[in-house]
């Protein structure tokens, strides 16, 4: 029951419905784009922890390597302070650009961790990356 209510918690994470409908800076359309593929492989995954969807090991490879390869990405694709009416980035990340890439490579460590050879090793392997996403929102992306 715990696990399921946290799961639940996670899935909240990956919401994006259409944040980045509208934006007209290609940079922030970007690393918007690789989020919203992060935040997809993320629900998949946390479908599957939560039985929703049966636990197919190639579909939650691809999810993982999906989250591994976007995440290598966040700070090729944030190093630019691009900016955009639309975009849900705090000027936080640019004052504390250090912490910010720690932040990126925290997921990166934690999704390559994944483990995926039943669900309950899935459940347990994906709170550490919830809690990547989470620790990096908290802090620097805008609350809407
Ligand atoms: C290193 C920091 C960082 C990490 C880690 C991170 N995010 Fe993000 N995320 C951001 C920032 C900053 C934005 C806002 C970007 C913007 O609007 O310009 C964002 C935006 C998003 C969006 C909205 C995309 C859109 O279309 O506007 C989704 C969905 C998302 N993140 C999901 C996730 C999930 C799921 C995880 C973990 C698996 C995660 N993020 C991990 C920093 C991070």
């Amino acid at each position: 029951m715990f696990r399921t209510l946290t799961l639940s918690c996670l899935l909240l994470l990956a919401n994006a419905a259409t944040a980045h409908n509208g934006v007209k800076d290609p940079q922030v359309m970007a690393r918007m784009m690789a989020m919203e593929s992060i935040g997809s492989a993320f629900k998949t995954l946390v479908s599957m922890a939560k039985n929703e969807t049966p636990l197919h090991q190639a579909k939650a490879r691809m999810a993982r390597d999906t989250i591994v390869q976007h995440s290598g990405n966040i700070k090729a694709l944030f190093e630019a302070q691009a900016s955009d009416p639309k975009s849900e980035a705090l000027p936080a990340i640019w004052a504390n650009w250090e912490d910010f890439s720690d932040r990126a490579d925290d997921l990166t460590t934690s999704a390559q961790a994944l483990d995926f050879k039943d669900r309950a090793a899935l459940a347990d392997t994906l709170g550490a990356v919830g809690g990547a996403c989470r620790a990096c929102h908290k802090q620097y992306r805008e609350k809407k």
